[in-house]
């Protein structure tokens, strides 16, 4: 996600916070910004490269803290006033954050007669630390009080001119502070100041720090707690990984985080409502007659458990096509269609090119994608993005969940403006999609489970991925996901399909995984795991409920969540593709003939 880095000790802080931003490029960012602090405040930040806020960044400086970020756009495109830190209105408090904070508007709302100058949701923190310190709080109240005010996600650091603390809080984002000689560092990760110290201090969530010359401080709920450290032994390189050998198998880990911000303040589980910002008005959405959907590879998987979605939440007609087949045929309703262009990094050429079809036809466009600023979002009517955070590994992962979420969410919304979907029914979808965070976690607690099958099977002659409804994505996920990192012959099929063709491929050498949970057709699909045990091929089944374990070479649990558990299962396949791929040495973060994005036609 973004990146913080902060500095306070008798060194001169720029070049350290600048390096410490350059330490976290890997992360992927699209704006930059330091604000170096001692009676004065002093901001730097512009959009693009850490290198274009190294030329405004002044060569020699004195201040000896200060704080930093890279910015991955969440709120407002990246642009220099988007840029953090962000500051009150006096330019005497700066904020650099890591999340989302859900009540931003109601926040600003209260905090009218404030000039904002962002779009960002952050910037309400340092107004809302400026009004505690004109009430007379002192700088840790006033950090205490703005904070116990805020919802969502964050990762909060603060500096305030003529005040010798930094102060640093977090909420289920993380943020690391590292003891060195000359001084405190803080970072969203230990990369930002790895080669200055390896010895740690965590934050929890609700933990605040104050960090000033003597050291740190830590407190919970206004109470002084311990401060412990420890000691890391990781390279830079793993570092940067988070401790996994591979960026896939850290973004994997990641989903539910990416999951939790996908769908932060984004639904009202009471009134089963949702807002996914965007203007598009009732009145069009009412009048829709068909949604098509363009998008390449694990961006039209995610498009076709989608189109399941629109019909059934939004009784909306919906087509998937592959981005490079697309074309507007003349026989429908340029304005009753909406095109939805689904690509994580907004830059896929196929997928410009269908959308821009769309555009010429006449048709109205929305993009779903993980990147503001992007070529997509630029040339769409509106767009909605997945808050995953960047993605590293070529191969998809957390970006296909934050997809389908993202997706999901948006299938309320329409539902709900088209009168189509109840109240009842939608609390019941969004249900689903709260608990997909903590499902996905317990999928991950089970990783050695799968590493011990995928061992096993790692050197079958091929693998075959079946499913029905939300199910099949999922199985042409699964096999995608598997071929392109393995590099081993693997296929996706709806699972009725079978018997007219490929069950011909199928043998004892050849496992066959089965999507059985809720929202899949579990039952008839069990038909068709009996038909490939048959033929003596083993069966590893995702499964939720009480569906024929006895028919099941390996049984993973699934945990009952409702409509969404094809998209924890396909957590499973995720690291099924990943450990056979390990297992054989593959290059997993960088497969071969693969690009992340695919520029060309
Ligand atoms: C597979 C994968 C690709 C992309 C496809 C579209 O793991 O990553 O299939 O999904 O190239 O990319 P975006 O979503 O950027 O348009």
């Amino acid at each position: 996600m973004c990146g913080i880095v902060g500095y306070h000790g008798t060194e001169t802080a720029s070049p350290l916070l600048a390096t410490g931003l350059q330490n976290l490029e890997y992360r992927g960012y699209d704006s930059a910004g330091i604000a170096l602090v001692d009676s004065d405040l002093t901001v730097y930040k512009r959009s693009g490269e850490v290198e274009s806020l190294l030329e405004v960044l002044p060569e020699s400086s004195t201040q000896q803290r200060g704080i930093g970020h890279t910015r991955w756009s969440t709120h407002g495109p990246p642009t220099d006033e988007n840029a953090h830190p962000h500051t009150d209105e006096d330019g005497r408090v700066a904020v650099v954050h890591n999340g989302i904070i859900e009540n931003y508007e109601a926040l600003r709302a209260e905090l009218s007669d404030h000039t904002f100058t962002s779009d960002t949701d952050t910037e309400v923190v340092p107004h809302l630390i400026e009004e505690e310190l004109e009430s007379g709080a002192t700088p840790r109240e006033a950090v205490e009080a703005a904070v116990a005010r805020l919802e969502g996600t964050f990762a909060l650091v603060i500096a305030i001119a003529g005040v010798e603390e930094l102060f640093a809080i977090r909420q289920d984002s993380p943020l690391v502070i590292g003891h060195g000689e000359t001084g405190t560092f803080l970072g969203s990760d230990v990369t930002a100041f790895l080669e200055h110290t390896r010895e740690v201090t965590y934050l929890d969530d609700g933990e605040l720090a104050v960090i000033s010359g003597a050291g740190v401080e830590l407190y919970r709920d206004g109470e002084s707690v311990e401060v412990t450290t420890e000691q890391l032994t990781w390279e830079a390189d793993a570092a940067e990984k988070g401790g996994y050998e591979h960026y896939m198998r850290k973004e994997i880990h990641e989903q539910p985080r990416a999951l939790r911000q996908t769908l932060s303040g984004r639904y009202d589980l009471d009134s089963g409502t949702v807002d996914v910002e965007i203007d598009l008005p009732r009145e069009y959405l009412r009048s829709i007659e068909e949604i098509q959907i363009v998008a390449c590879g694990t961006s039209n998987y995610a498009g076709r458990y989608a189109a399941e979605l629109f019909e059934s939440l939004a009784d909306v007609r919906t087509t998937v096509e592959i981005a490079s087949e697309y074309e507007f045929s003349g026989g429908r309703d340029p304005w009753r269609t909406l095109v939805v262009a689904v690509t994580q990094s907004g830059e896929t050429a196929d997928t410009l090119s269908a959308i821009r079809k769309a555009i010429r036809a006449g048709a109205r466009t929305l993009a779903v994608t993980n990147t503001l600023g992007s070529t997509v979002t630029r040339e769409v009517d509106d767009s909605v993005f997945i808050r995953a955070g960047p993605e590293i590994g070529v191969a998809a992962t957390k970006t296909f969940a934050s997809q389908v979420a993202t997706l999901a969410l948006l299938a309320v919304y329409v539902g709900r403006e088209r009168g189509a979907l109840s109240s009842n029914r939608a609390r019941s979808v969004l249900q689903s999609l709260r608990s997909l965070p903590g499902a996905v976690q317990q999928v991950l607690d089970r990783e050695d489970a799968v590493h011990e099958v995928a061992t096993a099977y790692a050197d079958s002659e091929a693998f075959f991925f079946i499913g029905r409804k939300y199910g099949r994505p999922v199985a042409l996920e699964g096999a995608l996901k598997l071929k392109e990192i393995s590099y081993d012959h693997a296929e996706g099929f709806a699972a009725g399909e079978l018997k007219h063709g490929p069950l011909a491929l199928v043998t004892a050498e050849t496992p066959v995984l089965a999507v059985l949970t809720d929202g899949s057709a579990a039952t008839e699909t069990l038909n068709n795991v009996k038909e490939v045990q048959a033929r003596s091929a083993p069966v590893i089944g995702a499964v939720s409920g009480d569906v024929g374990e006895s028919y099941l070479d390996v049984t993973w649990e699934v945990p009952d969540i409702g409509m969404f558990e094809p998209l924890v299962t396909n957590v499973y396949w995720q690291l099924f593709a990943y450990h056979v791929a390990d297992e054989k040495g593959r290059s997993i973060d960088k497969p071969r003939n693969l690009a992340k994005s695919v520029t060309v036609e």
